[in-house]
């Protein structure tokens, strides 16, 4: 099938990549021109692991192209897909302008081949309707200005389509995680869709047939749920806010662990053993971050408000993530008294391992308040380079190596648990230290060797 794309930020990438991988013919569309001739160059503008590859094998095979143009990718295609960013807004509720202009646009570019436009941009629920009326826009701003054009004589109108558009509008929300992306992609646990009608179903069961009805009977099918548009919206945001209330409530264990002297960790692993729990997401620590569970715990707290509804649980949800930040930098009070003037090591600045994704990253609200409090911070990170923490906390050091940013630390403060973090000996970095104290937010070294190493070891509810 004949695929477009708007918008090459993670998901679009990602997901242009993967369907040109099963054989797809895709084209990549984005306004930004340095993005776009980059791609076409092989540079990447997302670290993802895997991620290069397949864009170079597809490429190579003639399946994968990248664009600015919006016309070819809308006109060349059975299936465009809507994948903009959605911002928070200062009030949490999320931006949705890119979307705005990318359904009008689309719109007037139509004629009447069939195509089903898919919404895979996280929107509030209630969007599908919004963005078929927004093509709708589109589509009559052209048809008009092509009458009046036409009507004043004016040759250089427009020409009006051929046909009145025919489309219909479909949701189906990606559940990849920044760091796997591409496996969590090729390994599905479902794939949704909301659909308008039975045409628009039928065109995405064929783009999705490699998972869904799989050629090799060996291959176990992935679960199709179809669903109004609605709900299928509602999936998005149900999930992740799902997840991260495990998480938040996983956290508030971890702080009463920490007043009864008991061990999350081995809590954490015998709840999970209960099937109807679950041990994922019951990893205690500075709390979740990144580009999609604050906004859309965030989101779904102001939808529900613009409906009359409180959302009592997601306000502790966010709260509890809120605070769980700040016991940081209690903890480090309590070993260090006074902050002022104390250099901190800080290990780890992405949101979470294997990404150099830092939006709404624990570790740089951590050192931001450490910063402000008078402390030096010198940070370490696998990929996060000092230029893209630059702008956000100028103030910040980062230094080469993660044994650099300790040299003469009056404490190690472990953010990101960065597997190569747990292979450094815990007796080089005491031998580096100016004090022996070692916070480790998320529960990643081993305990037993730190506190070996003559270091004193503090960690998230045990
Ligand atoms: C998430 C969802 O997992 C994904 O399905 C959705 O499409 C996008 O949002 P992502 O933000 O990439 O993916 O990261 P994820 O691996 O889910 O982690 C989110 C945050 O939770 C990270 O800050 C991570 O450190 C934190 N986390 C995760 C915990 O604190 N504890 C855990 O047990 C798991």
């Amino acid at each position: 099938m004949k695929v477009g794309v708007i918008g090459t930020g993670y998901v679009g990438l990602v997901t242009g990549a993967c369907l040109s991988t099963i054989g797809h013919t895709v084209v990549c569309m984005d306004n930004n021109t340095a993005k776009v001739e980059g791609l076409r160059q092989g540079v990447m503008p997302i670290y993802e692991p895997g991620l290069d590859e397949l864009v170079a094998a597809a490429v190579a095979a003639g399946r994968l192209q990248f664009t600015t143009g919006m016309a070819e990718t809308v006109q060349d295609s059975d299936v465009v897909f809507i994948t903009v960013g959605t911002p928070s807004r200062a009030d949490g509720s999320p931006d949705l302008s890119a979307v705005r202009a990318v359904a009008r646009s689309i719109g007037s570019h139509l004629d009447g081949r069939f195509r089903v436009i898919v919404n895979k941009s996280t929107v509030p629920v209630g969007s599908g309707n919004w963005v078929r009326m927004l093509v709708e826009d589109g589509a009559n701003l052209v048809a008009a200005t092509a009458r009046s054009g036409q009507h004043a004589g004016n040759g250089l109108a427009v020409l009006a389509p051929a046909a009145p558009p025919n489309f219909s509008v479909a949701s189906n929300p990606e559940f990849l995680r920044e760091g796997s992306a591409v496996w969590d992609t090729f390994n599905p646990d479902r794939i949704v869709i909301g659909a308008e009608d039975a045409r628009a179903v039928e065109v995405m069961r064929r783009l999705y047939a490699h998972w869904v009805s799989p050629a090799d009977t060996d291959t176990q099918a992935v679960p199709m749920v179809v669903t109004d548009l609605a709900s299928a919206e509602m999936i998005k945001y149900a999930a992740n806010a799902f997840l991260a209330t495990k998480i938040s409530f996983i956290n508030e264990i971890a702080n009463i662990c920490e007043r009864v002297g008991a061990d999350v960790t081995r809590i954490a692993e015998a709840i999970g053993l209960d099937k109807r729990i679950g041990r994922s997401f019951l990893n205690a620590g500075a709390g979740w971050g990144g580009s999609c569970f604050p906004k859309d715990v965030s989101a779904l707290v102001s939808t529900a408000a613009e409906y009359g509804y409180n959302c009592e649980l997601l306000k502790a949800t966010l709260s509890v993530n809120e605070h769980q930040r700040q016991l940081v930098i209690e903890k480090l009070q309590r070993e260090l008294r006074i902050l002022k003037g104390r250099t901190v090591a800080l290990w780890g600045l992405a949101f979470k391992p294997h990404t150099d994704d830092i939006r709404c990253a624990p570790a740089l609200a951590v050192a931001e308040h450490l910063l402000n409090l008078g402390c030096r911070v010198v940070a370490h990170d696998p990929v996060v380079t000092a230029a893209q923490v630059q702008g956000q906390l100028p103030d910040l050091q980062v230094a080469g190596s993660a044994l650099e940013a300790v040299q003469g630390a009056d404490a190690l403060l472990v953010m990101t648990e960065w597997p190569e973090y747990g292979g450094i000996d815990p007796q080089t970095v005491a031998a580096v230290l100016r004090q022996p104290i070692v916070i480790d937010a998320r529960n990643c070294l081993d305990t037993q060797a730190v506190q070996g190493a003559g270091l004193r070891y503090v960690g998230v509810g045990r």
